[in-house]
């Protein structure tokens, strides 16, 4: 028997993320590890959910502009960093190597190898959080990250987030092609279907 522990999240790992945003004119970063996918086909949304009055959200507010930036395993110290000190005491603008693409407002981190920009679209008011729901405006990758044109995970050896135990995973090793190895299931016959 399976045990009911109670409405417990449990979608982990996420990938740990750093969401930046201008905030005052100047560049603020925070860890996020609540984040969704919605539409990815364009125009592709993706959301980041803000627990209500984040420095951070603010300059959302503002700028109607945001990134998405993934940091590398490597980066966990700073990443763990900007997600245990509020931009609103403490200056954040100079832990990263930052820099700015088309929306010239979302500000984005060199060492990141991977790095997305987005335009508010629409912001959903939850009790304790704010979900924004940005469009993908363009993504900005590492040289070293890419494998023909497009983002290897292997490469960019993302950082995850497990609620549970408090600890940021790195990835295992990959398991089977998605999209072929379902074509390799055998659907096991009941008894009566067999007879
Ligand atoms: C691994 C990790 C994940 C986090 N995920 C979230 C999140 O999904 N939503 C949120 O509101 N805060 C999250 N936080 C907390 C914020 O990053 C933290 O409160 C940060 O200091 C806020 O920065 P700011 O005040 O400059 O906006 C997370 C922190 C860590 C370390």
């Amino acid at each position: 028997m399976h045990t009911n522990i109670g409405p417990t999240c449990a979608l982990y790992p996420m990938p740990s993320t750093l969401v930046g945003a201008t905030v005052g004119g100047r560049a603020n970063f925070l860890a996020i590890a609540h984040i969704g996918i919605l539409n990815n086909v364009a125009p592709q949304y993706l959301t980041v959910s803000l627990k209500k009055f984040r420095h951070t959200a603010k300059g959302i507010h503002q700028t109607g502009t945001f990134s998405i930036c993934l940091p590398t395993k490597s980066m966990v110290l700073a990443a763990d960093y900007v997600g245990i000190v509020s931009g609103a005491k403490v200056d954040k603008s100079r832990i990263f190597d930052v820099f700015y693409g088309e929306l010239e407002t979302a500000p984005m981190i060199r060492e990141c190898p991977v790095n997305m920009e987005l335009k508010l679209h629409q912001v959903i008011d939850l009790p304790a959080h704010e979900v924004f729901v940005g469009e993908l405006v363009a993504s900005h990758v590492a040289p070293e990250a890419l494998d023909k044109g497009k983002v290897d995970l292997e490469k960019v050896k993302p950082l995850l987030f497990d609620y549970a135990s408090g600890w940021y995973w790195s990835l295992g090793e990959p398991v089977a092609p998605c999209w072929r190895a379902g074509r390799d299931y055998q659907p096991q016959q009941t008894e009566e279907e067999g007879r």
